[in-house]
């Protein structure tokens, strides 16, 4: 198997986590006999400052060329007081919507091992299993009018849907189920929005060609709690874009750390990958980062584009297996060091490569 991946490392400890992904990856390609090729480019804060854009052209051409696009995070507050469109986030929007995948799976996994560093119960948690499925393309990330009309002191974006954005991405979410425990949970705010009286009608209109998928809906402001109360009575979650954000986020106190969660955007031209975490700049630089998420968002780029199955379950088996064995970055030690070695990034990245290798040679 022959793959060509662009890797946008972008911001903060986005470069740090990418490069043990990265070596994972080469590690797999080694061991398994595959040819991957990995090309580098800028994207977010660090292409403003050299290129003058957040997406450079070169980026783009690169990204359309390859087989994947990899993704380690953009942002920083230097930039904070730019206007939206110019922002290092403004890059990753773009690259998204020129790559054109609008289905966003966000797996959210409870490792056993991980419950004492969770804030809820371990009872509540043990064996918590959601498929978030968020559409990326549509809502208010990319409805127009927006504006900030500083002279008049008001701002408007627009939350957008057409009934083909929502029904694509629907079925997804519905194949999707069939492969799980057949349980699909939409997630809008029809009891006050056009917008999400559409997405449920169309949800609605979907479902009817997968009887054998049992669909609830619920309201994101009800769902935000159902999901620290209850979340293993879910299983595949869709929702739109900015409710996807913001309860992929909250669900990383599920896994134990935001750092665990990872992700795969499927649907467009080219697939692509990214841990859904940002560019953390309170400790990037310091080897703090847990590379986890990004090295399981390896893996589903193994699985969804390469369709290397064993290679892919063989990345999940070690990272489980390195958290078995009591190894932890900090921010899954908190409150419980005793009996963990606390590794740094880059020693947390060459455990899981170290265990990879072990396991494919079996
Ligand atoms: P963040 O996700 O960067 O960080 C939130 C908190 O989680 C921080 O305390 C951080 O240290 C911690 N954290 C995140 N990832 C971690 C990891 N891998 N290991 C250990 N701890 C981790 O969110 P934020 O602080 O709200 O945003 C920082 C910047 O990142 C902003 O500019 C934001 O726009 C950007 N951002 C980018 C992406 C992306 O590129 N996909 C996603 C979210 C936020
Ligand atoms: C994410 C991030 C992005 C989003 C931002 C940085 C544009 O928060 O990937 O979750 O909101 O989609
Ligand atoms: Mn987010």
């Amino acid at each position: 198997m022959k793959l060509k991946i662009l890797v946008i490392a972008g911001d903060g400890i986005g470069p740090e986590v990418t490069s043990e992904a990265v070596a994972v990856l080469k590690e797999v390609a080694t061991f398994a006999g595959h040819t991957f090729e990995f090309d580098q480019k800028r994207i977010g804060g660090v292409a403003i400052v050299k290129d003058g854009t957040p997406l450079p052209d070169e980026t783009i051409a690169a990204a359309l060329n390859s087989d994947a696009v990899f993704l380690g995070a953009v942002g920083g507050n230097e930039f904070n007081s730019l206007p939206a469109d110019k922002r290092p986030e403004a890059g990753l929007l773009k690259i998204r919507s020129i790559l054109g995948g609008f289905a966003n799976l966000r797996p959210a996994f409870a490792f056993k091992e991980l419950a004492v560093n969770s804030p809820l119960r371990p009872e509540i948690i043990d064996g918590a299993d959601i498929l978030f499925v968020r559409e990326l393309l549509g809502g208010l990330y990319f409805g127009q009018p927006r504006e900030w009309d500083r002279a008049a002191n008001e701002a408007w974006n627009t939350m957008r849907y057409t009934k083909a954005e929502v029904v694509r991405v629907a079925r997804v979410a519905f194949q999707l189920a069939q492969k799980r425990r057949r349980k699909l949970t939409s997630v809008d705010k029809a009891n006050v929005l056009e917008v999400s009286q559409l997405w449920r009608a169309a949800v609605i209109e979907v479902a009817a060609e997968f009887p054998d998928v049992t669909l609830e809906h619920q309201y994101v402001d009800a769902m935000s709690m159902h999901l620290m109360n209850r979340p293993r009575d879910f299983d595949v979650v869709l929702t739109e874009n900015l409710f996807g954000d913001i309860l992929t986020d909250e669900s990383s106190v599920i896994t134990g750390s935001l750092g665990m969660l990872p992700s795969a955007t499927l649907g467009g031209k080219v697939n692509l990958y990214e841990p859904i975490h940002g560019s953390a700049p309170d400790i990037a630089g310091k080897g703090l980062a847990n590379p986890l998420g990004t090295i399981l968002s390896a893996a589903l780029l193994l699985r969804y584009t390469a369709g290397l199955e064993t290679e892919a379950a063989a990345i999940e088996k070690a990272v489980r297996k390195v958290l078995e064995e009591g190894f932890r970055t900090p921010d899954l030690a908190r409150g419980n060091p005793q009996g963990l070695t606390v590794l740094s990034t880059t020693e947390m990245g060459t455990k899981v490569r170290e265990t990879v290798k072990k396991l494919l040679a079996k």
